[in-house]
């Protein structure tokens, strides 16, 4: 029976993601009150976790609702692991039910839509205190220190912070490389915990949807790297993975390359002399943060078109019957084994990657910084790209860069705009046109590595041929214009169906 007042924290949800975030929070030394719908969950788990974890003492199973919310301390803090969604929803309700009171801390650590963590915060505002935050760093994360993206009312925070930073990965003080010494029952000591808060109502969840667009694009990006060189060099999955090992000792050091590089040199459980990935179906599944992302691109006309385009790429993955059908109908270049030194293309494919990665990177702080006018949050992006160093999926050594670059500029329009990055794609953008063009004489698909090098170009540009399009508009719809020899504000429209074509100035900006 669980003891009154007793526990630091409340936790529901005991999927994989809750059992690692209960055991790690234990392993910091706080109590931690359990509870799965499934009671039978609960029991089992607790079962198994007695005899090899040696927190499981501090990890004190409830079976009802009413249970858990007596065992805590006051305020009461609550973590919520449920699919993201209507259960979110139902699991308040019943919390509110079961006594959760006005001041205790009801916290969402799911994947929630940020515009339903900014709902909820003001529909429970009179009942408790809701509160959001992204995790990220899937099950190990969870265990050992995920990266935590907290956001909500400033007050609930304080009560919060001491937890987050315990359960949150650590990096070092002077290299911000994540330490990974850790085991059941000894967490990393030391170190700056990848945590901090973000803002009021849904920055959190906000700023962890963004991380989520960028780990679909940053994950694009190696496969596309991976079948170039597969096509274009006939390697294998082993041959590549060395490559990937290699490239992770340099600029692009990730937690994804160095997954990638593992998960090449594997042989299929099945055909011994084989590559798991070669038996691995190409049909990529999502589960719409992604999307998210890419749907607020659009909501917002900010130009994150790789991010959308990794979305895509998983979509058109997902066509698979289609694409075998059109396979056998469709024709296209035959694929040339590349002539020249192979050395030298594995390296232009790594600029590529590095310079794509860049305009991604570009494109998740440009939606951040237009979702903070929006919202009227003040994100830190230095701090951001510094929390997302250790624990989460896209953690890797590119991010000081950005920490960097937002610590010398913290008004920085564009991350392109940076010296280091302006300097490294001046460096690397010959090599990429290179790969591009590589990629499409042979018909490859890559549609990372050319809707980066189009927002480069497209971005770059003083003048597009938008001018153009303002003409049709205006020619088909009265849509007008503004001119390049007249004031911003001034819009115009010409009469195209009308003799001799009049211009008129429909419109200008009210003194
Ligand atoms: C993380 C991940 C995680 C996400 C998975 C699956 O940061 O730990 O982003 O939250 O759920 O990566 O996402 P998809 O199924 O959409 O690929």
């Amino acid at each position: 029976m669980a003891q009154q007042n007793a526990a630091d924290i409340g936790l529901i949800g005991l999927a994989v993601m809750g059992q690692n975030l209960a055991l790690n929070a234990a392993d910091h030394g706080y109590s931690v009150a359990v509870f799965n719908r499934t009671t039978s969950v609960t029991d089992e788990w607790i079962e198994k976790i007695k005899t090899h974890e040696p927190s499981a003492s501090r990890i004190i199973p409830t079976h009802d609702l009413r249970q858990l919310v007596a065992s805590l301390k006051r305020p009461r803090k609550v973590i919520i692991l449920v699919k993201a969604g209507a259960a979110v929803d139902a699991v308040v309700k019943q919390l509110l039910e079961a006594g959760i009171e006005k001041d205790d801390i009801v916290v969402d650590c799911g994947n929630s839509l940020w515009t339903d963590t900014i709902r909820r915060e003001k529909e429970y505002a009179s009942r408790c205190k809701f509160f959001g935050s992204g995790v990220s760093g899937g099950e190990v994360g969870a265990r050992f220190g995920a990266s935590m993206m907290p956001g909500g009312d400033p007050a609930s925070w304080k009560h919060l912070q001491s937890i987050w930073e315990a359960v949150a990965a650590k990096v070092d003080v002077k290299t911000g490389k994540p330490l990974e010494d850790y085991a059941p029952g000894k967490p990393v000591q030391g170190g700056v915990p990848c945590t901090t808060y973000l803002g009021p109502d849904g920055a959190g969840h906000y700023v962890k949807m963004i991380h989520n667009g960028i780990e679909y694009i940053d994950m694009q990006l190696i496969c596309e790297a991976y079948t170039l060189l597969g096509n274009l060099l006939g390697l294998k999955a082993d041959e590549l993975a060395k490559v990937f090992a290699h490239w992770n000792e340099g600029d692009l050091d990730s937690y994804l390359i160095q997954i990638t590089a593992d998960i090449l040199q594997q042989h299929d459980p099945k055909h011994k002399n084989e590559f798991l990935v070669d038996y691995v179906l190409d049909a990529a599944g999502q589960k719409g943060t992604g999307k998210w992302t890419g749907v607020n691109a659009l909501d917002m006309g900010i130009p994150a078109n790789s991010i959308a385009e990794a979305v895509f790429a998983r979509c058109l993955s997902a066509l698979k019957d289609e694409r075998v059908q059109a396979s056998k109908q469709l024709k296209g270049p035959q694929t040339q084994t590349y002539s020249g030194n192979r050395d030298e293309l594995i390296n232009a494919v790594r600029q590529a990657l590095y310079c794509s990665k860049i305009c991604a990177y570009a494109q998740g702080f440009q939606l951040m910084r237009e979702a903070q006018n929006e919202y009227k949050w003040k994100l830190n992006f230095a701090q951001i790209a510094a929390i997302w160093r250790g624990g989460c999926i896209i953690r890797a050594r590119f991010l000081q860069k950005i920490t960097d670059a937002y610590t010398r500029d913290s008004e920085l329009v564009n991350l392109l705009l940076d010296p280091y990055f302006n300097e490294q794609i001046s460096k690397g953008q010959a090599a990429w046109r290179q790969v591009v063009s590589l990629a499409a004489v042979n018909g490859i698909a890559a549609p990372a590595f050319m809707s980066a090098l189009a927002y480069y170009d497209g971005y770059r540009s003083a003048r597009l041929p938008a001018n153009l399009l303002q003409a049709q508009r205006d020619y088909f719809g009265a849509h007008t214009y503004e001119r390049t020899d007249e004031p911003r504000g001034h819009f115009f429209h010409m009469d195209w169906p009308e003799a001799g074509r009049p211009q008129v100035l429909v419109t200008k900006p009210a003194k």
